[in-house]
């Protein structure tokens, strides 16, 4: 792929969503809805947007409803079209037809980096985008498509960053950067999940990545790391050394929908801003509030 072609994306949701159980005990994270779509469903569109039509989601064992979500639903849609419930008809064949997606799963839960190992021969030796579906970002361009335009004119690696309250900064990737711009930093360092208090900056790694094919090796020579894991922090870190990774503060507001507190938050933003739901949110938040 030339810098200008289009990229593949690589979706990891492989991942045991402990943190939103028991909702997730039978329920992939991934398909945990907010407002009326599940939360993968938003990052395929996000992707979908920048012209990214081939995806691969790193899927696990019994998260087969993701593969259902995204597949043809014959019954359903016969149902649909019989009894003349157009709009709902074409909904359901959309997302049956949004883009070419491929699946393979992680057999052993053992970190992100090696999620994204699976989708070595997929990406082939081409940049790619990765987006984290617990990461949903609400922007006017979408936010993997600020990273891809950074990576256009850099040619290198970009990763996403929001500054985080030092009390949340433990959760996340954090690096120490040097800006270079309005918006942009040059990487120094990575370090997953720091305590708050080691934390080399406020600076947060959010979901979205343009990554170097070169990654697959940093993750097949690296050790394990935070949590007895391969993260994708640690082979980030491990590429520093040969090529300049650029950090990007991107325009938009970002949940977190993978524990309870951010995909509540998620639902009662994203209600007030849909065309559909906003007079109902603001009605019951103005009652509610008058209530307390
Ligand atoms: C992952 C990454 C972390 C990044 C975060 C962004 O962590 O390992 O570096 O900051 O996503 O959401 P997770 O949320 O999967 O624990």
């Amino acid at each position: 792929m030339s810098i200008d072609g289009a990229m593949k994306a690589v979706i990891p949701a492989a991942g045991l969503g402990t943190r939103f159980l028991p909702a997730t005990k039978v329920i992939p994270k991934e398909m945990v809805p907010i407002l009326d779509k599940p939360a993968i469903q938003y990052v395929v569109e996000e992707a979908i947007k920048e012209g990214i039509e081939d995806i691969l989601i790193i899927t696990s064992r019994w998260k087969h409803s993701i593969v259902d979500h995204f597949d043809r639903s014959l019954e359903l849609e016969y149902y649909l079209k019989e009894k003349d419930k157009d709009e709902h008809f074409h909904q359901v064949m959309d997302i049956g037809n949004m883009a070419r997606i491929h699946y393979i799963r992680q057999k052993v839960p053992r970190g992100l980096g090696d999620a994204l190992l699976h989708a070595k021969d997929y990406v082939g030796d081409e940049p790619f985008t990765v987006l984290l579906p617990d990461d949903i970002i609400v922007s006017d361009r979408p936010a993997i498509g600020q990273l891809m335009d950074v990576h256009r004119s850099t040619g290198g690696p970009v990763v996403a960053l929001e500054h985080v309250p030092k009390d949340r900064i433990s959760r996340y990737g954090v690096a120490s950067a040097k800006r270079t711009g309005e918006r942009t930093h040059r990487i120094l360092d990575v370090v997953e999940k720091p305590p708050a208090e080691e934390a080399p900056s406020d600076l947060a790694l959010i979901g979205r990545y343009v990554l170097p094919c070169e990654i697959f090796e940093a993750f097949e020579d690296i050790e394990p790391g935070y949590g007895g894991e391969i993260q994708l922090s640690d082979a980030i870190r491990y590429l520093l050394d040969d090529m300049d990774f650029t950090g990007y503060e991107f325009e938009g507001k970002r949940y977190d929908v993978g524990n309870v507190p951010g995909w509540l938050e998620a639902n009662v933003e994203m209600a007030l801003h849909n065309g559909q739901y906003s007079d109902i949110a603001r009605d019951l938040i103005v009652r509610l509030h008058a209530d307390l």
